[in-house]
């Protein structure tokens, strides 16, 4: 059976492609979005506007496209965006060891999209990208307070390592810190 969407286009339409910097519009709007539709409704409001006035502009978009140690990945359905990821070189947290770890500090689906396995193509393509950067371990902080996530990434392979503090507005939270291999185990 084909899986669809919301919009009604089929999963199997699915192209995962890198970002460009004509894509920084439409990724503020679409990261802003799937931010707001996941934590708005376990948040304060003022914290959410607060982040979300910072976090996702086109300005910053665009830098973290054009950023060198960066990797910027879109899923698109037709021409609609479904998911992104970014994926960072030049971070670290000390329950993280090992020097080849690359962070994965946005991974998005839209919410009608969820269930359907774009976001575990999404992360397969994150797995490329983290290997074809000489990579060996993905590493990623996700809100304690988030299942539907925590048990996305237990389900890709991520375990705990620890945890890390995340400010939103001005509430103070607490991230579980995960990571897994990217070795090719074949
Ligand atoms: C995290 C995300 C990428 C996962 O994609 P997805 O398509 O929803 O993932 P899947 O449906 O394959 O897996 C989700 C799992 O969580 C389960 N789940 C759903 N709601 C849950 C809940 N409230 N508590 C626990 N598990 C839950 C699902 O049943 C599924 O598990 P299963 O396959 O064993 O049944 C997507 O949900 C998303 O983008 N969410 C919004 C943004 C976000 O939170 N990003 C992560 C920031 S760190």
């Amino acid at each position: 059976m084909t899986s669809t969407a919301a919009n009604g286009r089929p999963a199997g339409d699915l192209a995962i492609r890198h970002a460009t910097a004509a894509d920084a519009e439409a990724l503020s709007t679409f990261a802003a979005h799937v931010f707001h539709e996941t934590f708005a409704p376990d948040n304060d409001p003022v914290d959410i506007q607060v982040y979300l006035s910072d976090a996702f502009t086109p300005e910053k978009q665009a830098a973290e496209i054009a950023d060198p140690s960066c990797v910027c990945l879109l899923a698109v359905v037709g021409d609609a965006m479904a998911g992104y990821a970014l994926l960072r070189a030049d971070t670290t947290v000390s329950s993280v060891v090992g020097n080849r770890s690359v962070e994965l500090q946005r991974f998005y689906v839209d919410h009608a999209w969820h269930g359907q396995g774009i976001a575990s193509q999404l992360m397969a393509a994150c797995v490329e990208a983290t290997r074809g950067r000489g990579g060996a371990t993905m590493w990623l902080g996700v809100w304690e307070r988030n299942a539907r996530a925590i048990r996305f990434y237990l389900k890709q392979g991520f375990t705990d390592v620890g945890t890390q503090e995340f400010r939103l507005g001005g509430d103070l939270q607490t991230d579980r810190v995960m990571t897994r291999s990217v070795r090719d185990e074949g």
